[in-house]
């Protein structure tokens, strides 16, 4: 059965280049993000293993640990990590789940056997704090994945939890905000967004992001 939004992130055990991974306990009271590769010594994964290693820092400011995943061994996975820092210029430095028995594959459904039988897809979820999944990506073995994207979302994510606002398309930290339509009381309204709000119809109202410092 595949996994939705809202579901809670299966917990699991496995290898990985920093050690065993007990999930549940190594996201506890995190935003996480798992991420799939089809497997090691590929072109397209070598690229954004270096990518996210690169956007370490960007998952830290937002509280987020992150983990990859590919269905070969530990041992593949750290000859495959010196092709990653050479041609990526940067090291591997966040778990990578060695997932040999595809056990986590199977149990995040990241094997869709009419695209192929044994590789994985490129799946991303994010979990948040509550381990519940807010976010699920799927992308072919062919299109690497852009984290810059992930990282938007993440940012949407964690904005609209604690603000009565959306995003709208394309909507970059630092941009204006949708008011959310179920708010419809004024003074409730003129509490929460002192700068006030844009009405392009009732249901369309345009606010400056709330949590922004002056
Ligand atoms: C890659 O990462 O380059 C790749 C992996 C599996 C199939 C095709 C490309």
């Amino acid at each position: 059965m595949s996994l939705r939004l809202g579901d809670t992130a299966p917990d699991f055990t496995q290898d990985s280049t920093e050690g065993p991974i007990h999930f549940h306990q190594a996201i506890e009271g995190k935003w996480a993000v798992l991420f799939s590769h089809p497997k090691d010594f590929t072109p397209v994964c070598t690229t954004e293993l270096g990518e996210v290693a690169r956007l370490k820092p960007e998952f830290e400011k937002r509280g987020v640990v992150v983990f990859g995943l590919s269905v070969d061994p530990v041992e593949d996975h750290r000859r495959w990590a010196a092709d990653i820092e050479e041609t990526q210029g940067h090291a591997l430095n966040f778990p990578l789940i060695a997932d040999a028995d595809r056990k986590v594959s199977t149990l995040y459904d990241m094997i869709h056997p009419n695209a192929n039988d044994t590789l994985t897809v490129r799946s991303v979820f994010v979990i948040d704090p509550s381990k519940k999944i807010r976010l699920t990506i799927t992308y072919p073995a062919s299109a690497g994945r852009n984290f810059q994207e992930i990282l938007r979302t993440i940012d949407s994510l964690q904005l609209t939890d604690n603000h009565k606002v959306a995003t709208p398309v394309n909507w970059q930290h630092g941009e204006d905000v949708i008011i959310v339509p179920t708010l419809t009381d004024e003074e409730e309204i003129k509490k929460l967004f002192p700068k006030g709000y844009k009405a392009l119809k009732p249901y369309l109202r345009i606010t400056p992001q709330p949590n922004l410092e002056e």
